[in-house]
């Protein structure tokens, strides 16, 4: 056996059990896109790494990094693509836009639209394009065309597409991604709410993009025209501890540090989770309740140190004021294998706040934790007026407002604010 015998071997089981490991996460929901991971050889696109961590299941191979080291680009983990797969509701003959480039993403959907469908994959960054170029051809897939150019714009002489799929950390949706995408046609996009990002598949009707299905996710952040409008607030001087919120920054981030400087405060809520039981929807109702809220962010050293929860080193949705802050923790709840929801908070509010978490994390866990009805998210043009919004929570854009809609359960819908 030559050690490239050995090497496609050893890339065919990896890949059987990377596709052992999507089914059992449920990343994988079809057979169809079962049958794009399992035909298209992922190791090919992912040179920079060996065969092992090419095919681990949740781990993204990062292939550029800017000077500052934070990731520019990668390909995706597979289980976010196996998810964004899944949520794009692929067939055979459609013509589809990928923006953000890898080429191994760009070979799935090749397969999964068939000879009769195609596919254009735009990526902004120059590198990017030549390496996704060569490494489809060197993988024998020459029909994906990559267009080097800022997916703010359309693609010259390719619409319209019946899906769109943004495998970059989003912000906004850009009128180009409407106008390219026909009518009752399908975009999935990670889009940052508050800190939180989810990817969300939204079909185009009657002028609104309205939610089909919703999920967790982390993703590189778009760059160039559609850049973030994020904001990064220190909580502590040599940044350990940041504050991510939507809007510039409307707080002064010393008062957050002097508060984090000083006694913390915690409340409990009762709330169990644990298991297999994924509670992200959690976060996504504490970021889009009225009032100031980002996401709570730690390196290593910060939780280490004991500064913040173990939380922040994920994400910690936070409620903040001119003065102080209240995140989302959790606490072991011995013997069981389980975890009670609460908050730690810091300020002369800090009762206050860590007492308002809790009351939501309890209303989260009685009007929707087992409700069938999750949460709705419609995008309309930033154009559209208050009145013809739906009800919920608004998060206003460049180009659009986001919009969150809570059920009650009761048929009635959550109050609006934003
Ligand atoms: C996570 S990577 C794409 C992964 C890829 N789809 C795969 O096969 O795994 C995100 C890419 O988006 C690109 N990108 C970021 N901002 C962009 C923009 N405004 N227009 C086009 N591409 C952009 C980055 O250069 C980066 O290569």
């Amino acid at each position: 056996m030559t050690t490239a015998d050995y090497t496609a071997a050893n890339a065919d089981e990896l890949r059987r059990r990377m596709l052992d490991d999507l089914w059992t996460l449920t990343a994988l929901r079809t057979q169809t896109v079962a049958e794009a991971f399992a035909a298209v050889p992922r190791h090919l696109f992912a040179p920079e790494a060996t065969p092992e961590q090419a095919y681990a299941v949740d781990t993204a191979v990062i292939t550029k990094r800017g000077p500052d080291g934070a990731a520019l680009s990668s390909v995706s983990a597979p289980s976010i693509q196996a998810a964004i797969l899944e949520q794009a509701d692929l067939g055979p003959g459609m013509q589809v836009l990928e923006i953000g480039s890898g080429g191994y993403n760009a070979a799935l959907l090749s397969h999964l639209v068939g000879p009769t469908g195609h596919g254009v994959s735009v990526d902004g960054d120059g590198d990017i394009v030549e390496r996704a170029r060569r490494l489809l051809a060197e993988a024998g897939y020459p029909r994906g065309r990559v267009v080097h150019g800022d997916a703010e714009h359309r693609i010259p002489g390719e619409a319209p597409f019946d899906r769109i799929i943004v495998t970059v950390g989003d912000w906004d949706l850009p009128p180009a991604w409407w106008d390219q995408l026909v009518e009752s046609g399908r975009i999935v996009v990670p889009l940052l709410m508050r800190g939180t990002t989810r990817t969300v598949a939204l079909e185009k009707t009657g002028g609104r993009l309205v939610d089909r299905d919703h999920q967790w996710a982390g993703f590189v952040a778009m760059q160039g025209l559609g850049a973030r409008g994020e904001t990064f607030l220190p909580i502590t001087e040599d940044e350990q501890v940041v504050l991510r919120i939507d809007s510039p920054a409307d707080t002064d981030p010393q008062a957050l540090a002097q508060a984090l400087r000083g006694p913390r405060t915690e409340a409990w809520s009762g709330v169990e989770v644990g298991g297999t039981e994924p509670f992200d929807d959690l976060d996504l109702f504490l970021a889009t309740q009225p009032g100031r809220s980002g996401l709570l962010q730690a390196l290593p050293a910060a939780v280490e140190a004991k500064l913040v929860s173990a939380w922040a080193r994920w994400s910690a949705p936070t409620y903040y004021n001119d003065t102080g802050f209240a995140y989302r923790t959790t606490r072991r709840v011995p013997d069981t294998g389980r975890a009670e929801v609460g908050a730690f908070a810091h300020g002369p509010d800090a009762q206050a706040s860590a007492g308002q978490a809790v009351a939501d994390i309890r209303t989260w866990d009685r009007r929707h934790r087992r409700s069938r009805q999750r949460a709705h998210i419609t995008v309309v043009p930033a154009a559209t007026p208050a009145q013809a919004l739906p009800t919920g929570f608004v998060m206003n854009r460049r180009h659009t407002r986001v919009i969150v809609t809570w059920p009650t359960g009761d048929g009635h819908t959550a109050a609006p604010c934003g």
